[in-house]
């Protein structure tokens, strides 16, 4: 499954999407009215109906040549190898997060939205105004996220959604539970019961390195945790759905083993609260919200619609973009070639000499011509990079201004960006190196939690 934050076909069909002061409602690409600086570019990949879920046999899954497929599994993009947003938005039935919505977010919770809702990477939910409501009244709600651990190396895209989430844990000041799911990685990466256990260990230190409240937080793998009232929901939520239902949604067939069939129910019971008795005890109506990257919202659909059956409230929904390969747009991001990536194991050098030689340009072939019509930031990766990884503003735009139109150079927003990834990756080794085992026992075992808000 490398999805989301793994195998990436492409992403925004331009350049910055939503920058702060950019003024207007948002209305995705090629509709808005850009801010200084951002060039928003006919939406791409618009000129063949796309062919999303359901149903699908699973052979015809991610033929680019077929147009654009997001599934959990597979992320192609259409003819032009990009991701059109607005259509996995409407196919999916989510909604697009509105400036007003925002702006609410950072009312009830006093903080400045973070650098990805402002700029659009996180761009689509499922009755986010349910949460926001519940905590401007008072109410409590919890987090879910989690992560297929089917590498050791992670990269700079691995790190989005789990840097937004503690941004979110600390804005909504709230619990969180983050799931691994060493089970899936066995059914669809045959990767032996030892080695996806392993895995899940250490992809929960790098995680646990972004920061996370050990307070508020759970991480749990599914081979250890999965028992009890967990398992109890699972096997709820299995009997709810049917095997025409799955395929409709997943597209599986019948060469699918059965476990691949089955596992829809483990991804969907955390968003039950009673799946975490330590922490919530029986309660069955606290409110959840999930961030994740767009792919995994048929998981989610499936959820939120057996939720009523069992006695539940629907989950929330905040979802994101997918991050570029270096490659650019129909690049596939992968942990098997180095080259595809920056990892957060690499050292200044490597992230220096990978930028510069594999980070796919929309700048001119000669620095007359550049200097001439300016850079295409619509295909630029280190423009998008930025766009994920620098934080201030300011300094953005300005380079998104002087480099489209030509007074800035290829090497010189490369040199930016290799500083911003240098820091980065130096602060979560850091802060990983501090993660002892005794550090990562305590996030990974259930646990009498008696702070989960405030
Ligand atoms: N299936 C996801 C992956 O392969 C992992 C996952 C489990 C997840 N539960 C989640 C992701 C909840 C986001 C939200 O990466």
């Amino acid at each position: 499954m490398g999805g989301a934050r793994g195998a990436v076909g492409g992403y925004w069909s331009a350049g910055v999407a939503r920058v702060a002061g950019g003024g207007g409602q948002w209305r995705g690409a090629g509709e808005a009215s850009p801010p200084p600086g951002s060039r928003l570019g006919a939406t791409a990949g618009a000129h063949r109906p796309p062919r999303l879920l359901p149903p699908r046999p699973a052979e015809e899954v991610a033929k680019p040549e077929q147009g654009q497929v997001v599934t959990p599994w597979d992320v192609a993009g259409g003819a032009d190898g990009a991701i059109d947003y607005d259509k996995i938005t409407k196919e999916f039935g989510c909604s697009l997060i509105s400036d007003a919505l925002i702006e609410r977010i950072e009312k009830c919770t006093g903080v400045r939205a973070h650098h990805f809702l402002r700029r659009g990477i996180f761009f689509a939910h499922r009755e986010l105004e349910k949460i926001v409501e519940a905590h401007e009244q008072g109410k409590k709600f919890y987090l879910y996220t989690g992560r297929g651990p089917s590498s050791e190396a992670l990269h700079l895209g691995h790190l989005v959604p789990f840097m937004f989430t503690k941004w979110l844990q600390d804005a909504f000041k709230c619990p969180l539970v983050i799931q691994l799911t060493d089970d899936e990685k066995c059914l669809w990466r045959d990767l032996k019961y030892e080695e996806a256990l392993r895995l899940a260990r250490e992809n929960a230190r790098d995680i646990i390195a972004c920061g996370f409240d050990p307070e508020k937080t759970f991480i749990f793998s599914d081979f250890e945790y999965m028992g009890g009232p967990f398992y109890v929901n699972v096997n709820k939520i299995a009997g709810l759905v049917t095997f025409n239902q799955a395929r409709g949604i997943f597209g599986f067939d019948g060469s699918a083993n059965i476990g691949k069939i089955g596992f829809p129910a483990v991804q969907a019971a955390p968003a039950f609260p009673d799946s975490f008795p330590h922490m919530f005890g029986t309660n069955k109506k606290l409110r959840c919200l999930i961030p994740c990257a767009i792919d995994q919202d048929p998981y989610f659909r499936m959820t939120r619609d057996v939720a009523p059956r069992c006695g539940y409230v629907k989950c929330s929904l905040i979802e994101s973009r997918f991050f570029p390969a270096l490659q650019g747009e129909s690049g596939k991001m992968s942990a098997s070639d180095t080259t595809s990536a920056v990892f957060v194991t690499d050292t200044p050098k490597q992230i220096k000499s990978k930028i510069n030689k594999y980070a796919f340009s929309g700048g001119q072939a000669t620095v007359e011509e550049h200097r001439e019509k300016g850079a295409n930031l619509a295909v630029d990766v280190p423009w998008k990079y930025l766009n994920f990884f620098m934080e201030d503003d300011e300094r953005l735009q300005q380079i998104g201004r002087e480099y489209e139109s030509g007074q800035m150079l290829t090497g010189e927003i490369k040199a930016a960006l290799i500083e911003v990834l240098q820091g980065i990756c130096k602060t979560h080794q850091e802060n990983r190196a501090a993660v002892t085992d005794e550090v990562l026992q305590r996030f990974m075992t259930p646990r009498q939690m008696d702070n989960l808000w405030g």
